[in-house]
């Protein structure tokens, strides 16, 4: 089976055809970043203009390298939601079309299915169920997978994402965008122990994150002119790691049979996340799973393979009438917690 995957809820622009045997036969990603870095950040207006003009050449392109036609794909998925509606709408527009013309099944992918099942694309051995933590830019989730369509949310951000804080933090250190690898280079070469700052809800009961409090602590250490950038990015990065393990600690004493702890979503590319978790998984004797860095960030290899899981596990083709969702909880029993600008 060849599924052709298209992803562009965010500022990535992407196409890959991936098989059932977990061969990514070919894949293209068109960054945005020039585009947005004038600005600090992703503008959804600027970010769906790209995506329309970029993503039909990169879909022309995965299907010449690997040497087959629209005809030669058994399914065309694409990313329908959550993120940025004017781009989700390109690639599920664009998905729709194919389908029709080529008179193959449309899947639309939610965005966060292809992060959590990523894992299972990049190791054939792990199985369900286990404990996921997910971060991204626009999430921050500890989720229990069962199965394919089946995610319990043990606990989320009450305010910004993970992801987030490192963007902000790279803003207030002027570091350019995107931020996150742009902290984690700028950290290696400082003290993470040279700045106070806060380890928002570590220690507390229910399991959820909070990250604004220490975006706030950043912009005063920086405005103090007290500190090394260097050390203000390493001391960021350890107190949102401390975070991280505290609250994946927290959720995993809630979720017995699991037999491996798993990070996905584009803050899984920092190593200093991945050797914290794997020493945490570890700890309470859980395999660790962390996809390569290139599937961790939005790709759409995660979303070809999320179609070929859905179509394994027995989920129906969805209709060429399905609209874009903006906000797509994977799971829709969770329910909503107190905290500003809740994340979906
Ligand atoms: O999954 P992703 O590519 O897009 C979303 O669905 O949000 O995640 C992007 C996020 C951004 O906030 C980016 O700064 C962060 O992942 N990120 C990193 C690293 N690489 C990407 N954060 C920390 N360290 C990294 N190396
Ligand atoms: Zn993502």
């Amino acid at each position: 089976m060849l599924v052709l995957g298209i992803e562009s809820s965010c500022d990535e622009t992407a196409a890959a055809l991936v098989t059932a045997d977990r061969r990514i036969v070919a894949q293209a990603i068109a960054s945005q970043d020039d585009a947005h870095a004038p600005y600090g950040g992703v503008v959804p207006e600027i970010a769906a203009r790209a995506h329309a003009e970029r993503l039909a050449p990169l879909i022309e392109r995965v299907l010449r390298e690997a040497g087959v036609t629209l005809a030669d794909c058994d399914a065309v998925a694409a990313t329908a939601g959550p993120g940025l509606i004017g781009g989700v709408m390109v690639g599920l527009v664009t998905a729709k079309a194919l389908a029709m013309a080529s008179e193959r099944p449309l899947l639309a992918i939610n965005h966060l299915e292809g992060h959590a099942l990523s894992p299972r694309l990049a190791d054939p051995a792990l199985a369900f169920p286990y404990a996921l933590l997910l971060v991204s830019g626009g999430h921050c989730q500890l989720l229990l997978v069962e199965g394919v369509g089946r995610y319990r949310r043990l606990a989320t951000t009450i305010d910004d994402a993970v992801g987030e804080a490192f963007d902000k933090t790279a803003k207030i250190l002027k570091l350019g965008f995107p931020g996150g690898p742009a902290v984690e280079r700028l950290a290696a070469g400082g003290d993470p122990a040279a700045v106070r700052l806060p380890r928002p809800l570590l220690g507390s009961e229910e399991p959820h994150f909070s990250f604004a409090g220490l975006k706030s602590a950043v912009l005063r250490a920086a405005d103090s002119g007290l500190h090394a950038p260097a050390d203000i990015a390493a001391s960021f990065q350890q107190a949102a790691i401390e975070c991280l393990l505290d609250r994946t600690g927290r959720a995993l004493d809630r979720m017995g049979g699991v037999g491996a702890l798993v990070v996905a979503g584009g803050v899984a590319a920092n190593r200093r996340v991945r050797v914290a978790l794997e020493g945490l998984a570890a700890a309470r004797g859980l395999r660790f799973v962390a996809p390569p860095p290139a599937l961790c960030t939005d790709n759409a290899a995660m979303i070809a393979w999320a179609g070929i899981e859905r179509l394994a596990a027995g989920f129906p083709a969805d209709p060429l009438d399905i609209a874009a969702r903006p906000r797509w909880p994977l799971d829709p029993a969770a329910e909503p917690v107190r905290g500003a600008g809740v994340k979906a």
